[in-house]
Formats: structure tokens, sequence, C-alpha cells
């Protein structure tokens, strides 16, 4: 066999077997055999000194020509194979590796509270409405019988905005909205923010949230507040919870009380939470005065109502245990997550 012929016959095998190869692996091996040091194409080209000058030039070019042929057909035969394995590598997904867990937010321990106090209303009939936080001095103090002179006032102080407008002091204000805009007989409960020039402190903050009631008829007496109250403690609180009513002023309501509960805490026997006496203070309520149905245009006389409000945080805070106010509103993570 010339030398041309086993170049011939190196090129024939090294294109069979490079159109077989499909991995890296046998790529290397093919590597090894027609480029090594100890391929049959190294053979030839170290035997070319003793061929004649004529047979040297031509198969010296040749085999030249074949070694960078086969050098570049790899290299790109390489490139393409580890492009793929790399595809197949990236699609592959390993179904035994535990998931990432989606982080749940939780409700807030305020909203929490307000949503139990809906709760409670809604399954005793009551209906939800709400009003806006920016009032007019009318729907905040005049309409609920809090004269500009009145020292009561002080009680209901608030932020004052442009014009005459004002951030309203209570959710006593969406008590009037109703009542302008349906006649009795109904019974509401008005959720919402209410704003005060407090100092803020573990027990204070100019910004807060109460719910108000509302109920109206013909024949509506302070029995039915009573009644429909202590229905409320006891579905908050649990069936052994005790409530009294205290003799208050509100401009709003005559006569008007101001409503505890036996101390969650202590059961009333007396500790830190309740001062030693006992008793929690919840809420104000009343019946609501005659004044304010004048206020709104009812027939003097025609109807007979009670109202109530409680602050949802001093709620929460017995409830919870929680001790400064202001927890609420610092959006950490590690007390909020506590609420699941
Ligand atoms: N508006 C009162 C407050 O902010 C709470 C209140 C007391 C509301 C008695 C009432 C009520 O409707 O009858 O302190």
């Amino acid at each position: 066999m010339t030398a041309k012929d086993t170049l011939e016959k190196i090129k024939k095998e090294f294109t069979e077997m490079i159109a077989g190869c499909g991995d890296l692996r046998s790529l290397e091996d093919i590597k090894v055999k027609y480029l090594g040091r100890k391929s049959e194409l190294t053979t030839v080209l170290r035997s070319i000194s003793g061929f004649s000058s004529i047979q040297k030039k031509e198969i010296g070019q040749y085999a030249n020509l074949l070694k960078n042929q086969f050098a570049e057909k790899i290299k790109n035969l390489q490139e393409n194979l580890g492009a793929s394995r790399a595809k197949s590598e990236a699609k592959k997904i390993d179904v035994t590796m535990p998931g990432i867990a989606a982080r749940k937010g939780t409700i807030h321990p305020i909203t929490r509270v307000m949503n139990r106090i809906n709760e409670i209303f809604i399954s005793l009939g009551f209906g939800i409405a709400e009003g806006p936080e920016i009032e007019s001095e009318f729907y905040n103090f005049e309409a609920l019988n809090i004269p500009l002179d009145h020292p009561s006032r002080d009680a209901f102080d608030t932020f004052y905005i442009e014009g005459k407008q004002l951030l309203r002091s209570h959710t006593s204000n969406v008590q009037i909205r109703i009542m302008q805009n349906a006649l009795p007989p109904f019974q509401v409960i008005m959720p919402g923010r209410v704003y005060r020039p407090d100092a803020v402190d573990a027990t204070h903050s100019f910004m807060f949230h109460q719910v108000e009631g509302l109920m109206v008829d013909k024949d509506i007496k302070f029995s039915h507040l009573k009644g429909v109250l202590s229905c409320f403690c006891r579905s908050m609180f649990g069936e052994s919870i005790l409530m009294r009513m205290r003799p208050h002023f509100f401009p709003f309501t005559e006569p008007s009380a101001e409503v505890d509960i036996s101390c969650i805490i202590c059961k009333g026997k007396g500790c830190r939470v309740c001062s030693g006496n006992g008793w929690l203070e919840i809420l104000g309520a009343g019946m609501v005065n005659p004044k304010v149905f004048k206020a709104v245009g009812y027939a003097p006389k025609k109807y007979t109502g009670f109202a109530f409000g409680m602050g949802v945080e001093r709620i929460a805070m017995l409830l919870y245990g929680i001790e400064d106010i202001r927890l609420f509103y610092e959006n950490d993570i590690r007390f909020l997550s506590q609420f699941v």
C-alpha cells in the first residue's frame, strides 16, 4: 500500500467514525486515534524523511491537509455536542428537590378583630356602612350635639385641613350620614379610621380604628342596647364574661353609659391590666339624643334608638395581650407573623 493509499484509507475511516459519533467521550477517542502521537497519520508524517523529494512534498502536503481537516471537524463536532449537552442539562428538573415555599401573608391583628366584630353584628342582623375620613364640622360635631362652645368638644378635638374640613375624630359622623339618607327601622355598624392630636405613647396614637353602632326604630329601649351589647361581649370574649354599664356623658346620647367587661386576664380578681379593679372599659353607648334626630330631620318623638362606639385597638390589645399600641403600625414582620 502506497503512502497515498494509506492516507486515503485513514481519511475514509475518519469520515465514517465522525459521522457515527454522538457524544463527547467517543469524540475524544477519535481525536486520540487520528491525531494522537501514535496515530497512523502521525506515523506517515514521521516516515516522510525517507521519501523522494517529489513524494515528500506531495505526501507531506496531503498529510498536513488531512491533519488540519480532522482537527477542524473534531473541533466543530465538539462544540455542537457540548452545546446540546448544556441544553439538555438545563431542561432537566429534579422532581425530588424540596420546593421553594411561598411566603404567605397574614391578616393584620386590627383587621382580624375588626372582621370578628363585623361578623358578630352581621349575625345579629346589622348591616355595615362606611363614611368619609375627611369631614365637615357639621358631621363630626354640630349634628352630634357637640356645639362649638361646649367643653365636650375638647374630647373630640382633631386635625383641621384647609377650609373647615377636618379628619374625623370618631366614626359617629357616619350615624348622621345614614340617618340623612334612610328612614328607620335600621341597624348598622360603621367601622373605620379616626384621628386625634394625641401625643403617641404605649396607649395613644394619632390614628386608630373604631366601630360605631346605631339602631333606630319606633320603640327601641335601653334594654335592647343592653341585650345587643351583652350578646356582643359574650361572642367576643367568651360566654363567662360579665358586662356592666356605668353612667357617663356623651353629647349625642341621653342617657349615656360606659360599658365594662370583667377583666379577661384575672377574671375580675384585680390585676395590673385592670388596674386592680377587676373591670375593663371597652366602649361607650347610650340612647340617641333627640337633638341628634332633630339635626337629621326626623319627626320629633317618632323614633327612638341606641348607639355605641368602640376602639378596635383597645379590644385587640386586650385579646392578644399586647402592651404597646405602636406595634400595630410599625409593620414589623416578627410581630405581624404571629397572627396566623
Ligand atoms: N364617639 C365616642 C368616642 O369616640 C364613642 C361613642 C360613645 C359612640 C357613645 C357612640 C356612643 O355612638 O353612643 O369616644
